[in-house]
């Protein structure tokens, strides 16, 4: 018997659902939610990403500025539009899509936020909060992974979960938000030596590599009716792909979530509820 496949484009709708309904209530009260973007460069990946962001936005109704900015932008420039945003009233979430090119630095840029306007979750404020159990506006993914997990009344609390990345954005969110939930988390990275032997105790595996080059989950790698959700999304021998092959853990675990059509939509999706949160939390403090 294979796994329940965890699919991100059903509860990404259910997500979506919610949000629409929420943007109805918030333009009944005259606020229109509005999402600001900004890319810098030309990196392909980072556009498409940015214009599905758009796409989903439009789909909810939320409102979207688009700032497209040179690659050789410099920090200054870009600290400039972010403060004026900060300061736009009809802005209530700001997104600066990452990786950056190297002239500008991702924390100066991320910290620059107004934590109100933050729907990435990335301030050094909102992660504070986070680690404190008080976040409002957590990262898209791991809050996407945790809405995958209540979605299909995963318990967590005693749970051993692996965890493969430690990044701003993936790793160390998720940590907080699984030890809130009484799990054991343990978070390897490119330097941990054990890594099959801690993924073979594990009761649940999030894996977020994107290197098929350097890590492989293999079926191997897993115990019987382990939950594995896989966060990577690389080009792997002419295809789109995970950490894992989906159809091979799928025989042996009890949970996993395919790639594509796993986690990605549900970024998109956490992305708009936080974009939601964002413009309720600015309308409570200008009351
Ligand atoms: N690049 C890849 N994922 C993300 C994300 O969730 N937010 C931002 N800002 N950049 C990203």
């Amino acid at each position: 018997m294979t796994g329940i496949k965890i699919d991100g484009i059903e509860i990404a709708k259910n997500v979506k659902d919610r949000v629409r309904k929420a943007v109805d209530e918030l333009k009944k009260q005259g606020i229109n939610p509005c999402l600001a973007t900004i890319l810098v460069g030309d990196n392909q990946a980072s556009a498409t990403y940015v214009r599905n962001k758009h796409k989903a936005c439009e789909e909810v109704g939320i409102a979207t500025k688009d700032f497209k900015l040179a690659a050789n932008t410099t920090q200054l420039e870009l600290n400039k539009i972010i403060t004026d945003l900060n300061n736009d009233k009809s802005v209530h979430g700001i997104l600066v899509q990452l990786p950056l090119p190297s002239q500008l630095d991702e924390f100066a840029t991320t910290s620059r936020i107004s934590p109100l306007k933050d729907v990435d979750g990335l301030t050094p404020h909102n992660a504070g909060l986070l680690a404190m159990k008080k976040a409002a506006l957590v990262a898209c993914t791991p809050s996407g992974v945790m809405e995958m997990f209540d979605y299909h009344n995963i318990a967590l609390e005693g749970k051993t979960v692996v965890l493969i990345n430690r990044s701003n954005l993936v790793g160390k969110p998720l940590y907080h938000l699984l030890l809130a939930r009484d799990a054991t988390v343990i978070t390897c990275h490119s330097k941990t030596k054990n890594i099959k032997e801690m993924c073979q105790m594990a009761d649940i595996i999030i894996t977020a590599v994107g290197d098929r080059n350097k890590f492989t989950l293999t079926q191997d790698m897993i115990k019987k009716d382990a939950i594995v959700i896989d966060v990577a999304i690389s080009r792997y021998e002419e295809k789109l792909s995970g950490d894992s092959d989906y159809e091979q853990i799928i025989q042996k675990a009890s949970y996993a979530t395919p790639v594509p059509g796993g986690v990605g939509p549900m970024t998109v999706a956490m992305l708009l509820k936080n974009t939601i949160t964002a413009a309720s939390l600015s309308s409570q403090i200008e009351r």
